[in-house]
């Protein structure tokens, strides 16, 4: 394979799309699309590691109560990240959400209803790096679409993910485990 250099300014890197649900001190709900979301491991249990930039209303929330919901973004709910990602709770209410929103089953956070999987987090320590902060979360609680399998590792194609890369894509295929490519 021959590769052109493509200089520093790309910063293009596939990744699922959540939105992260809070509450402020007043019990407003807010919900914001945010990509920058991965896993690490202390040793003794998962950490999902969520990095937020600037002054949003979402960081604010989660220095505030250090709890979030982290809904994952199916290909049906992309109007509702198109039009929360354009607004900010730091303007007021966000209005128009054409979806459901209940209690986590475990932790005080919103969540939406029509997300296929959720995760309910507790904020177990942050890094600031210049405006951004990135903070590393307790998994307190999952919850999946009861119709989507999950006696092994899930079929991500049931779930419908988007994966974000600047664009929306979505998968759409199950290429098979660990192992299934050993020569
Ligand atoms: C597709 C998409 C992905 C985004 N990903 C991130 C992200 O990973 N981190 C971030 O800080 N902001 C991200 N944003 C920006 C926030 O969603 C946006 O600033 C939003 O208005 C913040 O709302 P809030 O102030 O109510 O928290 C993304 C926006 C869009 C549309």
């Amino acid at each position: 394979m021959k590769r052109k250099s493509m200089g520093r300014d790309h910063s293009m890197c596939v990744q699922p799309m959540f939105l992260i649900g809070t509450r402020d001190q007043a019990g407003q709900n807010n919900f914001a699309p945010i990509t920058w979301l991965s896993v690490t491991h202390d040793g003794q249990e998962y950490l999902i590691v969520i990095s937020l930039y600037g002054d949003k209303k979402t960081r604010k929330n989660v220095q505030a109560t250090g709890l979030l919901s982290a809904n994952l973004v199916s290909v049906s709910l992309l109007p509702l990240v198109d039009r929360l990602g354009n607004v900010s709770g730091n303007d007021g209410e966000k209005t128009g959400m054409a979806c459901g929103v209940s209690e986590g089953e475990v932790l005080p956070v919103p969540v939406l209803d029509e997300s296929p999987f959720v995760y309910e987090l507790e904020v177990a320590g942050s890094v600031v790096t210049g405006e951004s902060e990135t903070f590393f979360c307790h998994v307190r609680n999952v919850t999946v679409d009861e119709r989507v399998d999950m006696t092994g590792e899930p079929d991500l194609t049931q779930l419908d993910p988007v994966i974000y890369s600047g664009d929306y894509h979505s998968l759409h295929r199950h290429l098979g485990t660990i192992g299934d490519f050993l020569q």
